[in-house]
């Protein structure tokens, strides 16, 4: 029994209430580091899977055009008014599944996946179409708890995992599973802090294996561009 998109959708509708008093303010240091990784710049156009109460949008620069999904009217509300008070007309708001998205493959530079990828009933496909609607080069920044790689740590988060789905996400997610058949590699990773339970991991579309053998046969061919465009 995995998550499952009609009833998260109403958790969330219901955690919009007190969302950015309570995981939003523990979770809001986050938002900066993770946006950091994105390297915008101006013109760029972001989509910001699983946008939420839409705290992360006050942060994105004001020249680049960021698109939030959600599948929460409730959270969407939280992130509409703050589009109002705030003044954030390049940000946009859609209702809708992230592992049905209303986009053409290619339409983003860059994707963010702030503490939604726990959250979803199929991480993997939500990954996947990521990495069909970023334009080649672009960055897939996640911000996330995943499961612990010490046995102990794991074996209790996998323990705990009924109960944290009955509030909105799971905590037996491992990175190396979700990756797993997944056409992304990991770029790089890093934790805030040295015991912190959350990640940042920003992602990018796989080299294809016949471009990274090619390389290791030919390595006095230099200036090639890779064919990062090519599905
Ligand atoms: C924990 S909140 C994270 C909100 C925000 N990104 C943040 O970091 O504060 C997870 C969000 O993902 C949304 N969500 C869950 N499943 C989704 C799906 N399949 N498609 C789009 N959004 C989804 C929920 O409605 C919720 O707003």
């Amino acid at each position: 029994m995995g998550m499952n998109e009609a009833t998260t959708s109403q958790i969330y509708d219901l955690w919009s209430r007190i969302y950015d008093r309570t995981f939003g303010a523990l979770v809001d240091h986050r938002y900066h580091r993770a946006l950091e990784q994105m390297q915008l710049k101006s013109g760029d156009r972001v989509l910001d899977i699983g946008v939420g109460t839409g705290l992360m949008l006050r942060r994105y620069r004001q020249d680049v055009t960021v698109v939030g999904i959600d599948l929460s009217a409730g959270m969407l509300a939280k992130a509409a008014r703050k589009c109002r008070e705030d003044h954030l007309s390049h940000c946009q708001l859609v209702r809708g599944d992230a592992m049905m998205p209303p986009f053409p493959d290619r339409t983003f530079d860059h994707v963010m996946v702030s503490h939604a990828l726990t959250v979803v009933s199929d991480p993997a496909r939500l990954l996947h179409w990521a990495g069909r609607l970023v334009k080649p080069g672009g960055r897939i920044v996640l911000s996330n708890h995943f499961q612990s790689t010490y046995r102990v740590i794991a074996s209790l988060e996998k323990l705990l995992n009924p109960l944290f789905m009955k509030i909105g996400w799971r905590s037996d997610l491992a990175l190396e599973d979700v990756l797993d058949g997944v056409d992304l590699e990991v770029d790089y990773s890093f934790r805030l802090q040295l015991l912190d339970v959350w990640q940042i991991v920003v992602l990018r579309r796989a080299t294809p294996p016949s471009i990274k053998n090619q390389a290791n046969i030919e390595p006095t061919v230099t200036g090639t561009p890779l064919a990062m465009g090519s599905h």
